[in-house]
């Protein structure tokens, strides 16, 4: 599919190794609609097709999606559950889809939180997409960012405990080998949808130098042609780093 922003975006070359994405706004997208909230969930899942097919076309590498907090599980349980239902359905039906466009599928986050049935759906998702090379998929289930470092500390003090560390060698891989992310590099631009201006808990530690990118739109309506533009907003960005600007 021809676009003028996908071929300006291939001019340029920056591509972003890693995108990730704050899919916010289904809920008001089902409420402007006179609907309940899942099916502004249920939506939302065109948006996550379209997206993924668009950043392979954009030849991004690497793409999060925050699809469910660790605060999410505050939601009223009819909310939590058609979300999880969701996820199941979204896992059996996208799999055979996802393996053939070569999307490798990691579920990460506090998987010991969710229903056997989801546990198992995403569980082969994973299975039938291993391997792929086109695009590497992250989906965030029961995920918070702080959560993940406390996590994190847990791990290493035990390993410290156990003497196989010793504190002087905590350092910034020890950390991210210990997060739910690990092996994931830091996201190079982070996509928040429907205009919402925070990180609401999101990949904190690994955001430290990431591009924001904030879209009025609410996801459901987050087309290709909206993943192109915020591509070409990191493209037109300077990344310093702390540094000064390059002459
Ligand atoms: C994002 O949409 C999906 C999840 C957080 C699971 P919301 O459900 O947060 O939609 P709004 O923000 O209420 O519109
Ligand atoms: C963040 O959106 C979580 C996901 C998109 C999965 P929320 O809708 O939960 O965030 P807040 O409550 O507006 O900060
Ligand atoms: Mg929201």
């Amino acid at each position: 599919m021809s676009s003028d922003r996908l071929d300006r975006i291939r001019l340029s070359g920056d591509v972003p190794s890693h995108v990730a994405i704050i899919m916010d706004g289904n809920g008001r997208w089902a409420s402007e609609r006179g609907l309940p909230r899942h099916l502004g969930h249920r939506e939302g899942m065109k948006a996550v097709r379209e997206v993924i097919q668009a950043a392979v076309d954009a030849g991004v590498p690497n793409l999060t999606l925050f699809a469910f907090s660790t605060q999410n599980w505050m939601r009223p349980a009819a909310e939590v559950s058609a979300l999880m239902s969701l996820l199941q359905l979204y896992a059996r039906k996208e799999r055979a889809e996802l393996r053939k466009q070569g999307v490798e599928v990691k579920v990460l986050g506090d998987l010991s939180r969710i229903d056997e049935a989801t546990r198992r759906a995403v569980d082969d998702i994973v299975e039938g997409t291993r391997g792929g090379t086109a695009l590497n998929l992250n989906l965030l289930i029961s995920y918070g960012g702080r959560e993940e470092i406390l996590h994190a500390a847990r791990v290493l003090a035990e390993r410290v405990r156990r003497g196989e560390l010793s504190a002087e060698e905590i350092d910034e891989a020890a950390f991210e080998d210990a997060f739910f992310t690990r092996g994931v590099p830091s996201p190079d631009l982070l996509i928040r949808t429907s205009g919402e201006r925070r990180l609401s808990n999101f990949m904190l530690w690994q955001l430290a130098y990431t591009e924001l990118h904030v879209s009025p739109v609410l996801w459901p309506d987050f087309d290709r042609e909206d993943l192109f533009e915020a591509l070409l907003d990191y493209q037109g960005r300077e990344r310093r780093f702390g540094r000064v600007a390059s002459p």
